[in-house]
């Protein structure tokens, strides 16, 4: 099998899985493997065996692709090929580099003796997926780790380095020198000692304590539900380590394999797995070759030091990048630097980050009072006051101060990124970087392509979010762009219904039990109601009147209640306190403003909260795809769960809807479409798929 090397030393096989990029254990591997094995216990010169990985690292587990499908007749499953090995007499040892997971570790879990490079990382991240460890996990990392460690691991799905991993009892060794050359020893010394091998499935010492410990696994179901809500796994894969600890190997084994297969065909699964290709989908630019030309980004400027300059300037600091602030009033540059230390204590007080740390990245922050501070930067990030006149000011200075080819770039969330570009001399180093309040945790940046963005600085962008731990997307100009583009429809039909006949509390409900992190209420008193107040009564006099607004949010306003900052918003709020708390006298200004408008009010259910506020959000999504200002409908559904939460496990908005079915969407539509005017008529490529029945992923 060309997929497995094969070579002896001494009395050992060396056997190397092969299969670029991750050693994904397909088919052709796993049938590779099992007859590298069962040629290697023939063979009478061999006393012991080794299989390692080829390439980048030992193995990233099961061949995702391969979900869904029958494997061809007769190919041995990853259960059949780790009992081979567990169950045979010669000893088995698993030499780990780079990245072992999911099957890929299950595969070292059914060695005798697992020995890592210093700088691997383990992990069973299945639940990331959807599905539990299906080949043993559940059953033989609890029997080496005990209960609690097990429980932690594989219901996060975290990997962690070797050292970790020894300390938990994963693994036996962490090699000193090579890898292959301490599994090699390891085998030999093995071999020599003789007697029965060591079978993860066989080790009880660890795992007894768990034994009829109920109160155990349901302080933990109890620990985790805040983390895993919305999700199914995680639950199953408690289910599955209570069994490891009251079952024999043989019955927790077919109660995993039982459970693997329910969960791979359910939706949780199939979503999470689109949003895996997804993740890494995005930062494929058709024509942007992989070959294109990085800019290495040593140094950063940020302009502005309100509360997105700061969040902004902290992610260049957590990744290493010294980061100018530039603010040219001294006051607010101090405000805002202060604002930077307190997240960072805060994250050091949670016991996330150590004080030496956080000394480290306020080393890296510099707060600067002018332009010149930025001659020597490879990019600049603008994050000042949303005026198109302030943004010409700064990028024509910036077009003065800065070195040729630093890329230019802008944090707007609504402006044409081409009228700021042609402030500059040079509009090909200017692009949007879009990213989402609060800047040091969101992880989306939608990268705003300019009309004339050079491939080199579209390139650069991309790979900077990459650097500084974003996930970004590339999308190009129009008002609000892609992702505050379709939240504008989802915003603006929640103020309708509550025009209808609902109340606040009542839309948020539905949608934070959907999956949303909150409610579209409650996500305004945290933003801050005064932004959209400010930039409505902006549009107010070109406004077409097909595009009517419900006047309440501006009645908040009116009557000073911004949000959280005033406690007092859509909700009231404690002091200290973010828990939105419902207040009759909104409930009272929402029912009078029904009358006022000659609205009879009316029960408004569950499912059309749902309806009104994500179909219209898919089909601005539809548009957007047609325009061509988003490049995939994954990628629409990459912006929608990093930017703003969407479950995950849902899949993302446009996935969601394919999963719904195009068809009563678009039937739903034509509906609105007569009802409410204009702003819902389908989008045409929505019509055409529906009509095809066909959904997004077909594009
Ligand atoms: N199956 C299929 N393709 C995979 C894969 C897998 N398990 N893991 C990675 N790939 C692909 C990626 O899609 C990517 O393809 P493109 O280049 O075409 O985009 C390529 O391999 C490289 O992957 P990354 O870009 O993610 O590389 P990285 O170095 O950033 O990360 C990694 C490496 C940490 C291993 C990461 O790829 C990863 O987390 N992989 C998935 C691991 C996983 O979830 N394993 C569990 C699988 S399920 C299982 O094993 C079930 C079971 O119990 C039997």
């Amino acid at each position: 099998m060309a997929n497995v090397g094969y070579e002896k030393r001494g009395s050992v096989a060396i056997l190397t899985m092969d299969n670029p990029p991750v050693n994904g254990l397909g088919a052709a591997l796993r049938t590779g493997i099992a007859e590298r094995v069962a040629e290697a216990q023939a063979d009478p010169e061999v006393e012991a065996i080794v299989i390692a990985g080829a390439g980048r690292m030992f193995s990233a587990g099961a061949d995702i692709r391969e979900f869904g499908g029958e494997p061809p007749a007769g190919t041995p499953s990853l259960n059949d090929v780790i009992s081979m090995m567990e169950d045979g007499d010669k000893p088995v040892v698993a030499a780990i580099h780079g990245v072992s997971a999911g099957g890929g570790l299950e595969l070292a879990l059914g060695c005798h003796h697992r020995i890592a490079d210093g700088a691997t990382r383990i992990g069973l991240p299945e639940v990331t997926l959807g599905i539990i460890p299906g080949a043993g996990g559940t059953q033989r990392l609890p029997r080496l780790t005990g209960a609690e460690a097990a429980l932690d691991l594989i219901t996060s799905g975290r990997l962690i380095p070797a050292a970790k991993a020894q300390a938990a009892g994963i693994i036996d060794a962490v090699a000193e020198g090579e890898v292959l050359d301490a599994a090699i020893a390891a085998a030999e010394k093995l071999a020599a000692a003789g007697g029965p091998p060591r079978r993860a499935g066989a080790v009880e010492d660890r795992i007894a304590p768990a034994r009829g410990n109920t109160q155990l696994f349901a302080d933990f179901r109890k620990g985790m539900a805040k983390a895993a809500r919305g999700f199914n796994a995680p639950y199953v894969a408690v289910d599955l380590v209570e069994a490891a600890a009251n079952l024999p190997l043989a019955e927790g084994l077919a109660k995993e394999r039982a459970a693997f297969q329910e969960l791979v065909a359910a939706t949780e699964s199939k979503a999470l797995r689109h949003v895996f290709f997804a993740e890494r989908e995005v930062a494929k630019i058709p024509d942007v070759p992989k070959d294109t030309p990085v800019k290495r980004i040593e140094t950063a400027g940020i302009i502005g030091c309100g509360t997105m300059g700061g969040g902004i300037a902290m992610n260049f600091a957590n990744a290493g990048i010294p980061v100018r602030v530039l603010e040219t009033e001294p006051e607010a540059l101090q405000r805002g630097l202060d604002i930077v230390r307190g997240n960072y204590a805060r994250t050091v007080s949670r016991g996330r980050l150590s004080q030496e740390d956080m000394d480290k990245r306020l080393a890296l922050i510099e707060g600067i009072g002018d332009y010149e501070g930025l001659a020597d930067v490879d990019v600049v990030i603008e994050a000042v006051f949303e005026e198109m006149d302030v943004k010409k000011e700064v990028f024509a200075a910036l077009d003065r101060a800065c070195k040729p080819g630093a890329i230019l770039a802008t944090n707007t969330s609504t402006l044409d990124v081409d009228e700021i570009a042609a402030a500059t001399s040079r509009p090909g180093s200017v692009i949007g970087t879009h990213f989402f309040s609060p800047a040091n945790i969101m992880r989306l940046m939608e990268n705003v392509r300019g009309a004339e963005s050079s491939k080199e600085t579209i390139a650069s962008t991309m790979a900077l979010s990459k650097t500084i731990g974003k996930v970004g997307v590339l999308v190009g100009v129009c008002d609000g762009f892609t992702g505050n583009r379709m939240l504008h429809q989802y915003t603006r039909e929640a103020g309708f219904l509550i025009e209808e006949g609902a109340l606040p509390h009542q839309v948020d409900k539905v949608l934070y039990d959907f999956g949303m992190p909150m409610g579209p209420f409650a996500m305004g008193d945290l933003a801050g109601l005064d932004v959209g107040w400010r930039i409505r009564k902006g549009k107010a006099a070109t406004r077409p009147n097909h595009l009517r607004y419900s006047p309440i949010a501006d009645r908040i306003c009116e009557m000073g209640r911004f949000g959280q900052k005033t406690r007092a918003g859509w909700y009231l709020y404690e002091e200290g306190s973010r828990v939105p708390v419902p207040d009759p006298e909104i409930e009272k200004l929402v029912v009078e403003t029904s009358k006022e408008l000659g609205i009879e009010r009316r029960e408004i259910g569950e499912q059309e909260i749902i309806e009104r506020c994500f179909y219209p959000l898919v089909n601005e999504g539809a548009k957007i795809l047609e325009e061509g200002l988003a490049l995939r409908a994954s990628d629409i559904d990459v912006i929608w769960i990093h930017g703003y939460g969407f479950p995950r496990y849902r899949g993302g908005p446009m996935f969601w809807a394919d999963s719904v079915g195009l068809g009563p969407i678009h039937e739903a539509m034509e509906r609105f479409h007569a009802e409410h005017g204009e702003v819902m008529a389908p989008a045409p490529l929505l019509a055409r798929l529906a009509g095809e029945g066909k959904g997004f992923g077909d594009l």
